[in-house]
């Protein structure tokens, strides 16, 4: 075979890019302009491997109408609910992921939300940006405590379990789970946390609820009014998984009105978009979708997608193949 014709859809870390380059005929890009649907459409029909990354949404019309050439999507991340995956097996298009290298660093984002959120972090940094800081007191900038309290984490995967891990041992929570499949007995007992058959249980009994599902339409709007009416109202929302598992509206509504105490959010459902109700709120805390965002681990991801592509273009099963 001739040498593989390969998109990386964003600007990547340098060391990947001259490892890639190296190896394959690569396109980059450099300047990091967000392709459009068409400029995907014509990747799909003209590159051997499509690199993308969460930006790039490819339904199942983008796919179904361009895809001739690609043989291999090889995402630049963990989730993959930007790509319809139904439809690249009716392809054939083999389509892989990067687990693993970003778990710790999410569950650090989903830490540091817990942190700032309870601890009005957030909210303190900008009255002192804003010159509105008046001074220490005794009944000033207070919060709620983190240790000792109850997590509930919904979604218990590698990434879910990092953070039961860190906020267990590091804080003395306890950890409760909430997840389609109950996990192993070591599992638990390594990051002291205890299954929680009932979603609604869970939410009830919660201090912080963290989200650790995968996103789609599976797990669209999981989070609704109802749900958040659920919560205790001193409880607080955390979001590192997807934006589309929380109806943002509904949040900003609860927030508002006393329902829960605080959010942390990461992700959003439109990115980069973030509701105009939310942006205004004092208890919520916002992060420009930060979880895997380190020099290190960008790299890592990067090399990940590296493996796959030569395990691919050997003829072998790529380890992290989603389908
Ligand atoms: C992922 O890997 O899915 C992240 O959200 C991108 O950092």
């Amino acid at each position: 075979m001739s040498i593989p014709r390969i998109l990386l859809t964003r600007r990547w870390p340098d060391e990947v890019q001259k490892y890639l380059s190296e190896r394959y005929d690569v396109t980059l890009n450099e300047r990091d302009v967000l392709p459009g649907p068409d400029e995907l459409r014509s990747a799909l029909s003209s590159y051997d491997a499509v690199c993308p990354t969460v930006t790039d949404k490819l339904s199942a019309a983008i796919l179904e109408a361009a895809a001739g050439r690609v043989k291999i999507l090889g995402n630049y991340g963990v989730g993959v609910s930007h790509i319809d995956t139904a439809a690249c097996q009716r392809l054939g298009i083999t389509v892989t992921n990067t687990p693993d290298v970003l778990t710790g660093p999410t569950a650090e984002i989903a830490v540091t939300l817990m942190l700032m959120v309870a601890r009005g972090a957030g909210a303190g940094e900008r009255e002192i940006r804003n010159h509105t800081w008046a001074g220490w007191g005794p009944m000033r900038n207070l919060g709620a405590d983190v240790s000792g309290r109850t997590l509930g984490l919904i979604g218990f995967g590698r990434i879910g379990q990092a953070t039961a891990l860190k906020a267990h041992r590091g804080f003395g929570m306890r950890i409760l789970y909430f997840s389609s499949r109950r996990a192993a007995a070591e599992i638990e007992a390594h990051t002291g946390a205890v299954y929680c058959p009932a979603l609604e249980a869970l939410l009830a009994e919660s201090d912080f609820v963290s989200l650790h599902c995968p996103g789609g339409a599976v797990n669209r709007h999981l989070i609704d009014a109802r749900r958040l009416s659920l919560m205790k109202r001193t409880a607080f929302l955390i979001n590192t998984a997807r934006g589309e598992v929380v109806d943002e509206r509904a949040l900003a509504r609860a927030l508002r009105a006393g329902t829960i105490a605080g959010a942390g959010l990461d992700v959003y459902e439109h990115e980069p978009e973030v509701p105009a109700e939310l942006l205004g709120l004092e208890n919520v805390v916002l992060l420009p979708h930060l979880g895997s965002a380190t020099l290190e681990t960008r790299t890592a991801m990067g090399m990940r997608v590296a493996r796959n592509l030569a395990s691919f273009f050997a003829g072998e099963v790529p380890p992290d193949r989603v389908v």
